[in-house]
């Protein structure tokens, strides 16, 4: 059997990421600390319980199943949380991947694929955020997952750890056929919100800031749908298994959706209205962040054909409808 190590697999990505890998003839080995994970999520494969700091855990699961790759999505990654309490970020994210990262190396495992974020380029002006553009994170989470990006090119270097780091832009929607989706507890992010406050489960949607230097005064964001994202991972262990070295790709579309828009697709997708009101600018956000995105198309082959506004829209409020994880 080929095994994948999943960090994070009982995740939102990472769940998603074990039904790719399982219908591409691996078999996904999910290590998840549960912090914010949910063990019904984990479907297609074994479970370790375990944290990214506990070098120990790591080294056992390693020797059990001699993963030929690290899938690593484990991480913190709420912007706003970030700026609060960056030393969690910098001790789970930065160290907790350090630790994963020397116990791939000492096991030989030397595929490594890894999530990073869009986040790592920071607020900058009519600039086409392609990979080559410069990294000024300007919250917490993107600078500890810039240092990350930065570990893994050493480790290529000196430990012959070939990795591909994928840049996501904003992840949205569910699996088509609702068996995982996304669930956070607590929820802070835009799609999930919406339809919360569109089914009464909170009484507004709150609109971070509506002075924003954009045609509607809300946040531009480039929205992709999960199961492209996690297609595109597969593609990439499939490039590093054919030993083609290391690459950093941006996953997004290329389209920018303001807030407006987003919560206007959901009143359209479930024909509901939307309860929301107007706050004041959230800490760390950025005006605008929308992907150069040609590369991943033309190295990798990649076709993110469910990243419709309106497709993400529909699968998020099934799953909505539909699916929920208890521990
Ligand atoms: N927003 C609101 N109200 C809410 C929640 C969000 O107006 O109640 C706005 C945010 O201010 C932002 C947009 O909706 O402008 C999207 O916010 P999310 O919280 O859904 O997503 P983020 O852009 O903050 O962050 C997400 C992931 C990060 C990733 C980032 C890349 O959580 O891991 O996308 O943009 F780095």
């Amino acid at each position: 059997m080929t095994h994948v190590l999943v960090t994070g697999g009982a995740g939102y990505i990472g769940s998603h990421a074990c039904k790719a890998l399982k219908a591409a003839g691996y078999t996904p080995v999910t290590f998840d600390n549960l912090v914010t994970g949910w063990a019904d999520a984990v479907k297609f494969g074994p479970f370790e319980r375990g944290d990214l700091l506990d070098r120990t855990r790591l080294d056992e699961v390693f020797a059990k199943y001699q993963p030929v790759a690290v899938m690593h999505f484990a991480a913190l990654s709420l912007v706003g949380e970030s700026m609060e309490f960056p030393g969690k970020y910098w001790r789970n994210n930065v160290i907790g991947s350090l630790t994963l990262i020397e116990a791939a190396a000492a096991a030989g495992c030397k595929n490594f694929v890894f999530s990073s974020t869009c986040a790592t380029y920071g607020d900058q002006d009519n600039v086409v955020l392609d990979e080559d553009c410069v990294q000024m994170p300007i919250n917490s989470y993107g600078a500890s997952k810039r240092a990350i990006e930065d570990i893994l090119a050493n480790f290529g270097e000196s430990n012959g750890i070939n990795h591909v780091i994928f840049r996501y832009f904003n992840v949205a929607g569910a699996d088509p056929d609702a068996e995982v989706g996304e669930f956070h507890r607590p929820e802070t992010h835009l799609i999930p919100l919406v339809l919360d406050a569109i089914d009464g489960k909170r009484a507004a949607l709150t609109i971070f800031g509506t002075d924003y230097d954009t045609p509607d005064g809300t946040c531009v964001r480039d929205y992709v749908h999960v199961c492209d994202l996690v297609d595109a991972h597969v593609l990439g262990l499939k490039w590093l298994q054919d030993g083609k070295g290391n690459r950093v790709f941006n996953l997004g579309t290329g389209d920018g959706f303001s807030v407006r828009e987003v919560v206007d697709a959901c009143g359209i997708v479930t024909n509901r209205e939307v309860p929301m009101d107007v706050g004041e600018r959230r800490a760390g956000d950025a005006t605008k962040l929308v992907s150069g995105s040609a590369r991943a198309a033309k190295e990798l082959g990649w076709a993110p054909d469910r990243s419709k506004m309106e497709t993400m829209v529909v699968d998020a409020w099934r799953w909505h409808q539909n699916g929920h994880y208890e521990k």
